[in-house]
């Protein structure tokens, strides 16, 4: 009979095999599990024409409502003049608002099945609203980029709407019309106010 012995060498890298389990591994590449553009269909009782055409109008929306976002950021910061502190704490509050309209807007996207856009490079070239200087702008012209960007987004957002809703896709319905429109005409209001020539003190 003969005694089973373990070299010292297996043994050793059996046990740094175990204690490697907690090594981070690094740089893994793989092919992507989905390519943007395919709809990769839940059981949701939506046909795939229905839920690619909505993530195609939602990807749309999706990346203008980003650009929206962003805008209101650098306003935030670069705001200057009498009006700096108000319109500061208005910019943010909206930017805010922005942020939930994009996260709803992205995860509605993939629960249809599709891919939602994401990357600034992609939001770019996607978007439908006009790029902005780097540098600062007066608070009438800043107000007035938010207004064009809201039309144009409410725009979008009203059509995708009543296409979603003609072809049977309620959800997206009701979070155009729910959230991302009223949203954007309550916002439209807040900077619209801003932009009204009235007195200060003196009635005229
Ligand atoms: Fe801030």
């Amino acid at each position: 009979m003969t005694t089973k012995t373990t070299h010292p060498s297996v043994k050793m890298a059996k046990n740094s095999s175990e204690t490697d389990r907690a090594r981070p591994l690094l740089h893994q590449h793989a092919r992507e599990i989905q390519a943007f553009g395919k709809i990769n269909k839940l059981p949701i009782a939506l046909d795939e024409h229905a839920c690619g055409a909505s993530v195609e109008l939602l990807n749309q929306i999706l990346a203008d409502t980003m650009t929206l976002r962003d805008m209101y950021k650098k306003h935030h910061w670069q705001v200057a003049g009498e009006t700096f502190y108000q319109l500061h704490l208005l910019f943010d509050k909206h930017y805010d608002a922005q942020v939930e309209l994009v996260d709803a807007l992205a995860e509605r996207i993939m629960l249809l099945g599709g891919i939602s856009i994401a990357m600034a490079a992609d939001v770019a070239e996607t978007t439908f609203i006009r790029r902005p200087p780097r540098g600062r702008e007066e608070a009438p012209v800043q107000l007035s980029r938010l207004l064009e960007a809201h039309e144009i987004i409410l725009k979008e957002a009203r059509t995708a709407a009543r296409q979603a809703a003609e072809a049977g896709d309620d959800g997206t319905n009701d979070l155009l019309v729910s959230e991302v429109i009223r949203t954007n005409e309550l916002q439209v209001w807040f900077l619209s106010e801003h932009l009204v020539d009235v007195p200060m003190v003196h009635a005229e």
